[in-house]
């Protein structure tokens, strides 16, 4: 979809980080930015940060993990804006790091809520809307967990597996619909953002403790920053995703050097084929 002056872009987990920067980006190029964070001060800062720099911009207070709480967004940006042209459900956390057996199921929830219902809502709440103009462009950030298994992050990582399978489910019925409804899926590797600090807006009831050896987790922290490597800058993963979504691409992958993670996946699934052959 080519972006212009005059589009309305909604972008969910805007207070921080990759969100921010996409709002950002998508301001610059003269759309007017409704942003969605649970964060009420971060928000309020983005908002006001965004103003400051001519941005036509609105902000909304919203749990992606709360179905009504995105029902009612997705009715108050309508009621402000007329429409959506450009939903991108980018809210998420990163979950606790540790071995699978250590997930408690206030992980499962928090991660799931969020990372997944997040995404399921988004699409519920603000496609009919989208359908009716027949216009329009889903982006859901996922991550490059959604297409490889790195250990140690569970449900962060089984979570962004989930966010990769709706998104193409949600292109294959848009397709078969005939609606020029486009959909992108983003999987960056590392970038700059408070995610590491997610544990910041987990809801008291979900909170969980570790039952990891601290030893154990030192070493699992120490191993899991190593591979992690130098983040790449949001500003540059927002021009990278902006351009995807005007060349309709619906993998936008964002770090050309880790690619070779996914090529071995893949290379586990071709030698499984080859196996039944
Ligand atoms: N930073 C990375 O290395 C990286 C890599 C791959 C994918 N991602 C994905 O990028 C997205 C953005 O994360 P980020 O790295 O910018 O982290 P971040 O913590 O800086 O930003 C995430 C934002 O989401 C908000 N948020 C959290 N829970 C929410 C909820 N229930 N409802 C609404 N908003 C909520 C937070 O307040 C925050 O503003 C996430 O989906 C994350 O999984 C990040």
């Amino acid at each position: 979809m080519k972006l212009q002056n005059g589009q309305v872009a909604v972008v969910t987990g805007a207070a921080s980080g990759i969100g921010f920067a996409l709002a950002e980006a998508l301001g610059g190029r003269g759309l007017t930015v409704v942003l969605a964070d649970v964060e009420t001060d971060a928000l309020e800062a983005a908002r006001a940060a965004l103003a400051g720099r001519g941005i036509v911009v609105h902000a909304h207070v919203c749990d992606v993990a709360d179905a009504a709480a995105v029902d009612d967004f997705a009715q108050a940006v309508i009621a402000r804006c007329g429409k959506v042209d450009l939903l991108i459900n980018n809210a998420g956390v990163g979950g606790r790091l540790g071995p699978l057996w250590d997930s408690q199921p206030g992980d499962w929830a928090w991660t799931f809520g969020v990372n997944v219902f997040g995404v399921a809502h988004g699409v519920r709440s603000f496609l009919p809307a989208m359908l009716q103009r027949r216009t329009g462009h889903v982006v859901n950030v996922a991550s490059l967990a959604g297409l490889t298994a790195p250990p140690f992050l569970g449900p962060y990582v089984a979570s962004k597996h989930a966010v990769v399978s709706l998104s193409e489910t949600l292109a294959a019925e848009l397709a078969m619909a005939g609606s020029p409804i486009r959909v992108s899926v983003v999987c960056p590797g590392h970038v700059q953002s408070r995610i590491a600090d997610s544990d910041r807006n987990r809801p008291a009831a979900l909170a969980t403790e570790s039952r990891t050896a601290p030893e154990v987790l030192a070493r699992i922290r120490a191993g899991f920053a190593a591979a992690l490597g130098e983040p790449m800058a949001p500003a540059d993963l927002a021009n990278r995703v902006l351009t995807g979504i005007e060349q309709d691409e619906f993998l936008i992958l964002t770090h050309p050097t880790l690619n070779g993670q996914v090529q071995a996946r893949l290379a586990t699934v071709d030698r499984a084929m080859r196996n039944t052959a």
